[in-house]
């Protein structure tokens, strides 16, 4: 099955900004978590069987260091404090893969969400 993508701000955010002052995304921008702990984007993710689906969040970070995002499907927690590594520029966009998560029939629900403070500028999900 082709990978299919979802971008960051057509998906349900919660305290997090939609931007696009960084260049390099897809989509119409990014979303921006705006340092708020627990703020989260949720993606809603029809698939037509379940399966064991490959995710992956693309994100910049320009700030050095890294960052953590909790990853939770349908409302099980599939990664807990992901790790994404600085990309040097916020203008530097990389991928990050979710370990090996299960679909069901229809429709889900992805969740990102910061665990403790700032989060990357998150793109899109690639399922
Ligand atoms: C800068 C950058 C933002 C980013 C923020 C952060 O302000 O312009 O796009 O979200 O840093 O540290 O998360």
């Amino acid at each position: 099955q082709a990978a299919t993508d979802h971008e960051a701000e057509d998906a349900a955010i919660s305290q997090g900004a939609v931007e696009s002052n960084h260049t390099g995304y897809s989509g119409r921008g990014f979303v921006n978590f705006q340092a708020v702990t627990g703020s989260s984007v949720e993606f809603t993710v029809d698939s037509p069987q379940a399966t064991n689906a490959k995710l992956d969040l693309r994100y910049a970070l320009g700030a050095a260091g890294s960052r953590a995002l909790d990853v939770s499907v349908n409302g099980q927690t599939v990664a807990d404090d992901l790790s994404f590594p600085s990309t040097a520029a916020w203008t530097t966009w990389l991928s990050v893969p979710v370990p090996q998560a299960t679909l069901q029939a229809g429709i889900n629900k992805i969740r990102a969400t910061t665990s403790s403070g700032d989060g990357p500028n998150l793109d899109k999900l690639t399922v």
